[in-house]
């Protein structure tokens, strides 16, 4: 995925991203949705309300600035337009927001369990976990609450609902919804063996972010 320069390339980057997370079934349908801006920005491009992830084509994108305004494109963006939004406002250095559906972190979450970071992958590029409980999509509690745990965490559990992954560029932040989800599932099949807790990563795993 190359260094996005101009607002066309964020939207290949995030049409690619939609293709791929559909076909990895980690969004159902024209569930999910996506944004990303160009560094320093206050605009930032977000799918539309009901665009299905895998079939975006530039019409299909808002653009919005910081403050909430529609300026270009679809009018109607993403009804969770302001998760990326408040998302945003946090977080300076984050460029792409990516929410999705992923099976089985929203699951090991509403079962009650801490998704474990296993792999080398899995601590290197999720870090930490964050979540937030149900709040209806949408609203403002749940925009509130993804943006206070977006000051500490780069991977966030909506309770009920999916996730959302935060990234200085779409690449990083898609990656991340990958191992988050692919962490889960490894913590859905400890569980699914009876271990609920005997898989400790390693000490060495902490200095990862400290190189
Ligand atoms: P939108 O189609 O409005 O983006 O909603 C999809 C979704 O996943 C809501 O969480």
């Amino acid at each position: 995925m190359k260094t996005p320069e101009t607002r066309e390339d964020l939207l290949d980057a995030l049409a690619e991203v939609g293709r791929m997370a559909v076909g990895g079934g980690l969004a159902l349908a024209s569930g999910g949705n996506l944004s990303a801006r160009l560094p320093g920005s206050d605009e930032f491009v977000v799918t539309g309300a009901g665009t299905w992830l895998d079939r975006l084509t530039p019409a299909d994108f808002s653009v919005m600035t910081l403050d909430g305004d529609v300026v270009g494109e679809a009018e109607r963006p993403s009804s969770e337009w302001k998760l990326h939004q408040r998302t945003y406002q946090v977080r300076p250095d984050v460029n792409a927001v990516v929410h999705l559906h992923p099976q089985h972190a929203v699951l090991v979450d509403a079962l009650g369990h801490p998704i474990r970071l296993i792999t080398l992958d899995h601590a290197y590029y999720v870090r930490s976990i964050g979540t937030v409980p149900y709040f209806p999509n949408g609203s403002d509690e749940l925009a509130d609450s993804a943006a206070e745990q977006a000051r500490e965490h780069d991977c966030i559990v909506l309770s009920h609902h999916g996730c959302s992954a935060l990234g200085a560029d779409v690449g990083m932040a898609y990656r991340r919804a990958l191992n988050l989800e692919e962490a889960a599932t490894a913590t859905y099949r400890c569980l699914a063996v009876g271990d609920t807790g005997t898989t400790f990563p390693p000490a060495a795993f902490a200095d990862l972010h400290h190189a």
